[in-house]
């Protein structure tokens, strides 16, 4: 059968060892090709819950991406299908050269030295990167370390793409950019922010978390017009709605 669920989670919990009750029985299906947002205030379980996506961490319950359940024995089919990006790039940049730091997901997936090198030289084009091969991360700027993390992510095609706070400590300019890249992009998303507004601008869903739960599941207009509901939540309407 040619599924159209992208993600689903089924009755997921995840405690940290030291007894956090991050995620306590999510449930939540994400269809192929949506754009889905994950709000909810500092603490509400959002990174844990991206992070349980390509089984970096252990969750109770079950979570399919494209039908395969996260087991370590799918960890490196599931490790193509979906690309994390992290808050921090730092988390995800570690070679001595952005090109090696590219490279590293097509190199582990055994891919042929010319197609590392065509998956290399595609992923830096689709994040305006080309020419910085030979950088080293460290001498980046944020925004550059930024765009280098999604290309590192790109570089497999992934078909879903999970973004953690995207728009965060970003300039104006990057920030513009980033939201039209998401926009633009085919894949099936998960975007957490603060950033309402960007949300608004990319994500056709959106769904509230707070204190591990899922507290709302609705069109992002709805939810993000909502006012009494954001603010029982910790949230604020977009600025564009507000006046
Ligand atoms: N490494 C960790 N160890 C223990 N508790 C953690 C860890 N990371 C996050 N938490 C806790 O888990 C909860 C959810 O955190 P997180 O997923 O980071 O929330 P959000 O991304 O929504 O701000 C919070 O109570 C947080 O303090
Ligand atoms: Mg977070």
């Amino acid at each position: 059968m040619n599924t159209l669920k992208a993600v689903e989670l089924n009755n997921v919990s995840y405690h940290y060892p030291d007894g956090v009750e991050a995620l306590i029985n999510i449930n939540l299906t994400i269809q192929k090709q949506e754009k889905v947002a994950v709000i909810g205030p500092n603490g509400a379980g959002k990174s844990t819950l991206i992070t349980l996506l390509n089984g970096v961490r252990k969750a109770e319950g079950e979570i399919r991406i494209l039908e395969y359940p996260v087991v370590k024995k799918n960890f490196p089919v599931i490790r193509a299908m979906i690309g994390i990006v992290f808050q921090n790039p730092d988390d995800q940049l570690f070679c001595p050269t952005i090109y090696e730091d590219i490279a590293f997901g097509p190199l582990n997936s055994g891919f042929s030295e010319e197609d590392i090198e065509k998956s290399v030289q595609d992923a830096l084009e689709e994040v305006d990167l080309k020419g910085y091969e030979n950088r080293s991360s460290f001498h980046l700027s944020f925004g550059e370390r930024k765009r280098a993390s999604i290309a590192t992510i790109l570089a497999l095609k992934p078909e879903i793409i999970a973004m953690d706070e995207p728009t965060s400590n970003l300039d104006p300019a990057h920030r513009r950019k980033i939201i039209g890249w998401i926009k633009n992009r085919q894949e099936t998303f998960i975007v957490t922010s603060h950033d309402l507004d960007m949300i608004w601008e990319t994500c056709s869903r959106a769904v509230i978390l707070n204190k591990g739960k899922i507290v709302a599941d609705g069109t992002a207009k709805e939810i993000l017009s909502d006012k009494i509901m954001l603010e029982e939540n910790d949230l604020e309407l977009p600025l564009r709605l507000q006046r």
